[in-house]
């Protein structure tokens, strides 16, 4: 069975997330979403509603698509996982700088592993967790760019506090 890791804070996961992976497996049989921490963004908190948000968002995929945590690095997230093919989305050319500067140094430590790059889908190649999380926070409607659950853990997390 062939498999690839798609790797992300997926914080929170959003419609353009859902879409690589849908498209994923036309080239795969099983995509192993992790869900990982980068030290450049916030602690670890909420991993846990992360991933069920996620298995939520991507529960239309069936057994196809398995969602995991991981701490510790990439590459050994991917060899635990029987696979050395990661997967990622390009929106941009800042991306892109991103991307390859990730992959270099994944490479570097584990010269087996292969990225996958998919440009995002046009219709969701302005969106990112990041400014969805800003939207919720500042009262917006996110429901065009995330799963009803998400935009119902959000509303809760930022809404009024009783
Ligand atoms: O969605 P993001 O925030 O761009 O995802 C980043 C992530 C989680 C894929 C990246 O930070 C990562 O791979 N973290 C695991 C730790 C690791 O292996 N770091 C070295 C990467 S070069």
């Amino acid at each position: 069975m062939s498999k690839v890791v798609y790797p992300g804070s997926f914080n929170p996961i959003t419609h353009g997330h859902a879409n690589l992976v849908e498209r994923a497996l036309y080239l795969f049989d099983q995509v192993i979403v992790g869900i990982g921490t980068s030290v450049d963004k916030e602690p670890d908190e909420y991993l846990s509603e992360r991933i069920d948000l996620c298995r939520l968002a991507l529960g239309e995929f069936g057994d196809r698509v398995v969602v995991k945590g991981f701490n510790g690095l990439l590459v050994n997230f991917v060899r635990s996982n029987n696979t050395r093919f990661i997967l990622r989305g390009l929106r941009t050319l800042t991306d892109y700088d991103y991307e390859f500067q990730m992959l270099e140094m994944n490479r570097h430590l584990d010269p087996e592993i292969e990225y996958v790059l998919l440009p995002t889908a046009s219709q969701w190649s302005f969106l990112s967790s990041t400014r969805v999380r800003e939207i919720a926070s500042l009262g917006g409607d996110v429901t065009a760019f995330v799963h009803p659950a998400v935009a119902a853990h959000l509303a809760k997390l930022y809404g009024p506090k009783n």
